[in-house]
This record gives C-alpha cells, structure tokens and sequence, in this order.
C-alpha cells in the first residue's frame, strides 16, 4: 500500500477508508467517515485545488482542507467529506427533469460567486495556455473524445483543434466557474446542492466553460456513454432552467476546448 506523507498519516492514524473509482483525472480517493484524501499527480491544476478550496469558504458549500502535502511527485490533499449524494448517483438519475433543475441551481450557485478579489485566472489566455502544454506533452487522450472531434469532417489531430481553438476565440464574459462542472462532481441532499468537488480548474472564465462540461455530462449520463437511465432526455431543458436560449457557436468553442483537459 502506498506510503503517506507523515503529517497525513499523523492524521488519520489507522482509521479505515473505502477507494473510490468514479474520477477520471486518474486521481486515487480515500474515502474516510469523516473526510477524504485525494492522491493526485503534483500539477498546476492539483496545486491549485487547496488554495481555491479556501477561497470559496462562506461562499460555497465545499470541502474544508484539513492538509496538503507534497512528496514523490504527488500531491495528497486531505479534506472534510461532504454528504450527500452526486448527481449521477442511480438514485438521483433516476428523476432526469430534477437531475436538470439541481444542475441549473448548481450553475447559478457558481456563477453568483462574487469575483472581485478572485486572484484565479481561468480565462481563455489561461486555458488555452494549458490545453496547448497538453498538447505539446502529447497528453491528450484523444479515445476519450467525442468521436466525431477527431474524424473525418472534424479535426486531424489535437494540434490542429488547438490552432483552431487559438484562432476562433469568441468574446469572453467574466464569471465564477467551476471548470469541470459534471454530474460526479456536484453533491446533492433533501432536493438542494450541497456540495462542490472537484475544484482544481475554478476561476475567473467564460460561464459557457461550465454551460458547456454540464450540458453534456447532463446528456452523458441520463442517454449516453456513462448509461441510459432516460432514453432520449433532451439535455437541452438544462437552459429552460437557467432561463437562457444558449449560443450554440460558444457552446461548440467550449466543448471542443475541454477535449483537449
Ligand atoms: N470531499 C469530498 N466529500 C465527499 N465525496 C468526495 C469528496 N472528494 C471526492 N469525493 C468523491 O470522490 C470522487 C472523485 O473525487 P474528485 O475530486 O472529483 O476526483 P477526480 O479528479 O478523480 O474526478 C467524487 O466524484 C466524489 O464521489
Ligand atoms: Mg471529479
């Protein structure tokens, strides 16, 4: 079994913990009865994740960090366990239309953050700086992608789709985001969200950076590759709920961003 860092492991002591397999950055995740270590790989994004975490208390429900340590190229954040269940939990998927109503309560609720002294950057000069040391790094996992990005009539490989992502950028708004605003990472109780995760790509950005990640989470889940608990759900109603008719070109430019995270 892994070695933890001492102070980690100062904390904890022997208590017992259940591994969770929901993640997709490749995260390893403890989870312990009253919190949770996340194992990560020690990048930009990870380092960032603590120090956002404790900017968004009092301004949203997330975890509180208990410790942070870095060792071996690694980064194990240890935080408080929030309850409730995620979005894409059976038990929730079950009801698509109040899946849609909580994901655009969760949208709202991240967007409403104040961003007057958020010193986090997730703008498109910033995101597009990384997507392209992803893909310079060659990092891009392209079997993890809508099939039609990289086919015929779509994009040759993840150079020329970063090229056309630097060249195509559309006018940006500023808001709050999550930055990967998906079913697994949104927490719910009794009807209400209570709980964010996940948070390492937060910041300052353009709101269709999480319309984008959450509309097709939103589709993934309830009639898609993750299951298809509500044949033919049009994941769209997730702008009656917001009460917005989204701008389809934004909504392409942000999908297609994300390919390259
Ligand atoms: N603080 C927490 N409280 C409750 N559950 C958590 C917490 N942190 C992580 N989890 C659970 O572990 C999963 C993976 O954690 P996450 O931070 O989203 O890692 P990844 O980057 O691998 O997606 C989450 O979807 C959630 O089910
Ligand atoms: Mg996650």
């Amino acid at each position: 079994m892994e070695r933890l860092p001492e102070r980690i492991r100062k904390l904890l002591g022997d208590a017992p913990f259940e591994t969770d397999a929901i993640g997709m950055s490749g995260a390893g995740i403890r989870l312990y009865p009253d919190a949770v270590l996340k194992i990560a790989r020690d990048d930009a994004v990870a380092r960032q994740e603590a120090g956002i975490m404790a900017w968004l208390r009092g301004k949203l429900p997330v975890p509180e960090v208990l410790a942070c340590e870095r060792e071996g190229g690694r980064q194990y954040l240890l935080m408080t366990r929030l309850s409730g269940k995620m979005l894409c939990d059976s038990a929730v998927l079950g009801d698509a239309e109040n899946v849609t109503r909580l994901l655009a309560q969760a949208l709202v609720m991240v967007g409403s953050v104040d961003i007057r002294d958020c010193p986090y950057r997730a703008d498109l000069d910033a995101e597009l700086a990384i997507a392209r040391e992803h893909v310079e790094r060659g990092e891009v996992d392209v079997e993890n992608t809508d099939p039609a990005t990289f086919a015929p009539g779509g994009f040759r490989d993840p150079e020329h789709l970063l090229l056309w992502l630097e060249e195509n950028r559309p006018r940006e708004e500023r808001r709050f985001t999550h930055g990967d605003m998906c079913l697994p990472n949104i927490l719910t109780e009794n009807g209400r969200i209570t709980g964010f995760i996940d948070l390492g790509g937060a910041g300052v950005g353009d709101p269709y950076r999480d319309y984008a990640i959450a509309r097709r989470s939103l589709h993934d889940n309830t009639d898609g590759p993750h299951g298809h608990a509500s044949p033919g759900f049009d994941a769209d109603r997730l702008f009656k709920y917001l009460g917005i008719s989204p701008d389809g070109e934004k909504m392409r430019y942000f999908a297609l961003l994300d390919e390259l995270f």
